[in-house]
Formats: structure tokens, C-alpha cells, sequence
């Protein structure tokens, strides 16, 4: 990942690919490697720094006032913190009593946040018609610039091409509106169609099993938004709107990949594993990748390296639920 501010200075860097030495024997991944893409070293510590680095240099080059998104907290410190790197303003539209939000972060960074009454989908609404209304620059996923977000995240299989030298077998990516494992599918489907790979790997989502519209997709299940149980553990992954569903349904499909899902408490103690054995601190929503691909090892015989895309940015004691 890279972007130069205006004085040339680097802003961002490729995230380290870490070969677990202990967690994938743990696991029981008896001689395949297993690889995270430890996103928690971008600057605002999750992946959202890398759209949030694009859209507000593009807004910038557009000659935008301002950049705007709902957010239910990491894309908002992310755009929060580029929005200021290239003198914009940014407006970031928050859920109400959102539990896990990293509002004051936000703050210290210098947006204006807007509290807005109902779920994620509705802030996100809130900010397209403000960015309508007032000339900014939209930077929510899945709508008119969109489609910056998956080329952001395409440079995580970028990365992981370079490093391997070729694809792993399989890559699982926490998911929420599933623009990030969109975004992975074009890194390297263009890695694939460039000669750079010889085989697109399989692509994994990990969610929680409490509302997730691709899930519910995958499954052929009914999401009933009165049954959403949303907590400080599984916010991230909670769409009632997948905003990038159909985009990460034909990655998927395209990739022989699937769906898994968790409760909170299993991505507790994947998170507190990271943490004890290989010293990350993943984000308890991240660790869901790692919980996806073992399920994947129990299932079939994996035959090639593995990857589970991670963020950081858990803050404090990680409790047991
Ligand atoms: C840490 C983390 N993981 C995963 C996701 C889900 O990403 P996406 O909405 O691109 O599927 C988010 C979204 O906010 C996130 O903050």
C-alpha cells in the first residue's frame, strides 16, 4: 500500500505478511503454512486506512471541500486521519449509542461527527444525501466511488502475491458489506489474468452468525433485522445491507470459496490465541478469519498456504465474554 502526501513523504506501506510459527500448528495445520496479513499495521490500525488513503487523495485532486461516510468506527478514524493529511474536512455520520465506536479518535483527528438515529445502513444514507446536498466527496462503500475502495483493497492481493510469489490456497477475510473480500478478488483475479499466479486461491468469508446480509445470502436464510443482536464484539461484521454482497458473491462463486459464521465468544478467544501466540492484537472481529479457515482444514484437504486477513486496533483488556 503507498500514497506520498504532497511534500513526498510516504504515507503508507505494505502490511506485513507473518508466518505463524505456533497458532497454525495449534490449529492443527499439520505442514501447511499459515500466513496473516497483519492489516493492524496501518497507521489508524485496520485496512480502512487504505481506501480512506485513496478516496480523500482523490477528493483532494478534485478540488472537494470535504470527504464523507457512515461508519461504525474504523473507516471513520481512517478517513478522519487522510481527510486531514490532504486538508480536507472530513464528516463521518455515526450510529447512535454505537458501542464499540471510535468516535473520539475521530475527533482528535479533526472531523465533525454527525450522530444519526437507527443502524450502520442509516448513517450511511445520511451521509450520501449530505454529500449530495453539500458538494462532497462520497466515500461510502458501494456507492458512486465504490468502486476506489475495492482497487484499495485489491493491494492486499497485490502483496500477497508479491510476497509468496504466487497465490496461497486459500485466503479468508472478515467480512461486513464485503468490500474488502471484493477488493482481494481483483487483486488477484488481475494477478491471475497478468500471469503473476497460477490459480485464483479460494476465497473465505468469516462473519458473525448474528445478521449478515451475504451470509444470509449464501445460506438461503431470512435475516430479520428485529433478531440482530449487535455488540462491541461483532460490529464490524454486522450488515443488515451488504453493501458489496453481490461483488463478493461472485467472488465466492468464482473462487470455490464459502461462508462461515461465528458468535461473539468464539471470536473472543480466536482474538486472545493471536495474542497469546504469535504477540498481534487482533481485533476479536478479525480473528473470525482464522476461526473461518480452520473450518476449512476440518472440511478438506488444504493444499497449499493459507491466509487470514487480521486487523488490530483493540484497545484495552481483551475480555472474556
Ligand atoms: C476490522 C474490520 N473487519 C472487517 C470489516 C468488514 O469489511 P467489509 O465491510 O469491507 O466487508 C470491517 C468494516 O468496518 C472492519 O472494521
Amino acid at each position: 500500500m503507498e500514497g506520498e502526501d504532497s511534500s513526498g513523504k510516504l504515507l503508507a506501506v505494505a502490511t506485513p505478511l507473518v508466518r505463524s510459527r505456533v497458532l497454525g500448528r495449534f490449529l492443527g495445520f499439520d505442514g501447511v503454512p499459515l500466513y496473516l496479513k497483519w492489516e493492524g499495521a496501518n497507521f489508524t490500525g485496520t485496512h480502512k486506512d487504505r481506501a480512506a488513503l485513496l478516496h480523500a487523495r482523490r477528493a483532494a485532486e478534485l478540488g472537494f471541500p470535504a470527504v464523507t461516510a457512515g461508519t461504525c468506527g474504523n473507516f471513520g478514524v481512517a478517513l478522519a486521519h487522510y481527510a486531514r493529511v490532504f486538508g480536507l474536512k472530513a464528516v463521518i455520520f455515526v450510529p447512535r449509542g454505537y458501542e464499540n465506536s471510535r468516535v473520539g479518535e475521530m475527533v482528535e483527528r479533526g472531523a465533525e461527527v454527525v450522530f444519526v438515529d437507527g443502524r450502520y445502513e442509516d448513517a450511511v444514507e445520511a451521509s450520501v444525501e449530505a454529500a449530495e446536498a453539500h458538494g462532497w466527496y462520497d466515500a461510502n462503500p458501494g456507492g458512486r466511488n465504490g468502486s476506489l475502495s475495492l482497487e484499495a483493497y485489491s493491494a492486499i492481493a497485490e502483496e500477497i502475491v508479491a510476497e509468496l510469489g504466487d497465490a496461497p490456497y486459500a485466503v479468508a477475510v472478515p467480512v461486513g458489506n464485503g468490500t474488502t473480500l471484493a477488493g482481494l478478488y481483483r487483486g488477484f483475479l488481475r494477478a491471475y489474468r497478468e500471469g503473476r499466479v497460477t490459480a485464483v486461491p479460494r476465497l473465505v468469508a468469516a462473519t458473525t452468525s448474528h445478521a449478515n446480509e451475504l451470509a444470509s445470502l449464501w445460506f438461503g436464510e431470512k435475516l430479520e433485522p428485529e433478531r440482530v443482536v449487535e455488540t462491541w464484539v461483532n460490529e464490524p461484521l454486522v450488515a443488515l445491507r451488504a453493501l458489496d454482497a453481490e461483488l463478493a458473491l461472485e467472488a465466492l462463486r468464482a473462487t470455490g470459496g464459502c461462508v462461515y459464521a461465528f458468535e461473539d465468544e468464539e471470536m473472543v478467544e480466536a482474538a486472545l490465541l493471536v495474542r497469546a501466540l504469535e504477540g498481534l492484537p487482533a481485533l476479536p472481529a478479525s480473528a473470525s478469519a482464522i476461526l473461518a479457515l480452520e473450518r476449512l482444514a476440518k472440511g478438506e484437504e488444504v493444499e497449499g498456504p493459507l491466509v487470514a486477513v487480521v486487523t488490530g486496533r483493540w484497545r484495552g483488556r481483551l475480555r472474556r465474554l
